[in-house]
């Protein structure tokens, strides 16, 4: 499979199997992670790995579509140290690489966005975070309970696939989509 493909077949999972993610594994995403690149290399991350099933269904319920934490047998907290919109795309970028080095592994993840502001506090209170620090994601991470994990249920009002490349790219000046 060409590279491209590969990162193309990249899916939100959220439904997993009971396989655990073994050690080593969790230590690569982890890595992979951390070695994402940000705005003047401030790394403006840390990250908390939650094991505990008390916690994750805690955090499962501070996000109206975080409900994939509950039974996930992992969540990885994205402890930002800002909120400006610098940090927001290191935020992004860290999440994809962790997606990706965990697809890698054949696990799958899928983002639980923490909000608004009282989950966010319920959350920060859960996991121990300190007021200048700033949590509005947690990954599920683990192994696809199967095929149809990679597939949103019939009745999700989720836009599927995605728009096409004539339509999302112009040439030379915005608006023109005929490829010269
Ligand atoms: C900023 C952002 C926030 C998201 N928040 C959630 C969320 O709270 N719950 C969830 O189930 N998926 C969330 N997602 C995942 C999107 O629903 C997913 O990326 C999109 O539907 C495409 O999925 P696919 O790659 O499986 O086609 C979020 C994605 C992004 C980029």
């Amino acid at each position: 499979m060409v590279q491209t493909e590969w990162l193309r077949s990249l899916r939100a999972v959220r439904q997993f199997s009971d396989k655990p993610v073994a050690d080593d594994v969790l230590i690569d995403i982890l890595n992979t992670g951390r070695w994402t690149g940000s705005s003047k290399n401030t790394q403006p991350w840390d990250l908390v790995v939650v094991k505990h099933r008390e916690t994750l269904v805690g955090l499962s319920k501070c996000g109206a579509f975080a409900w994939h934490i509950a039974t996930a047998p992992l969540g990885l907290a994205l402890v930002m140290h800002g909120d400006d919109p610098w940090t927001c795309m290191d935020e992004g970028r860290l999440i994809q690489n962790l997606m990706l080095a965990a697809w890698a592994h054949d696990v799958g993840a899928c983002i639980g966005s923490i909000y608004p502001a009282d989950n966010e506090q319920r959350a920060r209170d859960l996991l121990g975070i300190p007021k200048n620090r700033f949590l509005r994601t947690v990954l599920s991470v683990g192994y696809p309970s199967g095929p149809d994990a990679l597939r949103l249920p019939p009745n999700t009002p989720l836009p599927r696939g995605r728009r096409p490349l004539d339509v999302v790219v112009s040439w030379e000046r915005y608006g023109n989509h005929a490829r010269g």
